[in-house]
């Protein structure tokens, strides 16, 4: 996820336990486009053994192929094409999700790539541009190509993020692609996941957000698949995940106000999920310095969060 998931996130997820793959946030793919030294360390220099796939989102054809033939120098399971990104200032410029309305180009995308690069290709994709009923178009030009996998956000791109996710569709997806389905889409905790592969017969299931609120889900999901007792984190887990986070941010040379923010783009999901009626996420939002921040996590996780668990 674009701002979220940098490498140093993934680095302090390798404690909690992680998932059998990443996909990068994305890399913007125009005329002028280089791989950037953000994906460069993220695939060279991560703790993570994790296969990892790096996403381009783009419209033209020549410079997919241009940033790809780079990528070829790198170990990556796969190429993934964003076609689902519903961001206005993205999709306004006819890519992400917008690829849905121009499915030739998506097709050119794939070709190219496909007959000219030997790292596997894979699609993220939503269920349709306006209405799910576009799916079963759009199937039926993924269907004409090679993929390693396709992914799922079982929602549409008009649909943003508060449409209902329909998981029907991910099975339609799986009778139809030979490739493996991957579900994706407010999955929040394990047992969710869980049940979406038992229900859509899918391969897997991608978790965005959760994975920031529970660093812990990818560990339980495999717990409660092999019928291990299911890890419920304490307090003090959520302090020490907060901890390192924070520890990284000291390693840059931002300014106490840069910091906060950025530690609050992890720390306001996190009181969201964890106090969700009360009023932790509420202060969350309102710290003005990191060590203020700091305080109420410690205050709430030391405190507060036993009594509600
Ligand atoms: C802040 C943010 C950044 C995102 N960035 C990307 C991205 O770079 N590439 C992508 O394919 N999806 C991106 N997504 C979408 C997620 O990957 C995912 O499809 C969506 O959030 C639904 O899954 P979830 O409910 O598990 O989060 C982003 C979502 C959010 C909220």
């Amino acid at each position: 996820m674009k701002g979220l998931t940098t490498r140093h996130f993934m680095d302090t997820l390798c404690d909690c336990g992680e998932p059998d793959e990443y996909i990068s946030e994305f890399l913007r793919v125009h005329p002028t486009a280089i791989v950037t030294n953000d994906i460069i360390d993220l695939i060279e220099n991560r703790k993570s053994v994790a296969d990892l796939s790096i996403q381009l989102l783009g419209k033209e054809p020549e410079h997919f192929l241009r940033i790809a033939k780079e990528l070829q120098r790198y170990k990556i399971k796969s190429i993934n094409l964003n076609c689902g990104c519903p961001m206005p200032k993205i999709s306004r410029k006819g890519v992400g999700g917008t690829l849905l309305t121009e499915l030739n180009t998506m097709d050119d995308i794939i070709s190219i790539l496909s007959n000219n690069i030997d790292i596997p290709i894979s699609v993220k994709t939503r269920i349709g541009y306006r209405d799910p009923k576009e799916f079963d178009i759009i199937l039926d030009h993924l269907m004409k190509h090679r993929l390693s996998a396709v992914y799922v956000h079982a929602r549409t791109v008009k649909g943003m993020y508060g449409e209902p996710v329909n998981f029907e569709y991910v099975k339609i997806a799986k009778a139809a692609l030979r490739c493996h389905v991957i579900a994706n889409g407010d999955v929040k905790t394990a047992q969710e996941a869980v049940n979406i592969i038992k229900e859509t017969n899918a391969d897997g299931v991608m978790i965005g957000r959760a994975a920031i609120s529970n660093p812990w889900i990818f560990r339980q999901i495999n717990e409660l698949t092999n019928k291990a007792k299911v890890f419920i984190p304490a307090g003090e887990d959520y302090l020490d995940f907060i901890e390192k986070l924070q520890n990284v941010s000291e390693e840059f040379s931002l300014t106490d106000f840069q910091k906060t923010s950025s530690m609050k783009k992890y720390a306001i999901p996190i009181a969201e999920f964890v106090d969700p009626l009360g009023s932790f996420p509420y202060y969350i939002r309102r710290a003005t310095t990191l060590q203020d921040l700091t305080n109420m996590c410690k205050n709430f996780f030391m405190k507060k969060y036993e009594i509600i668990t």
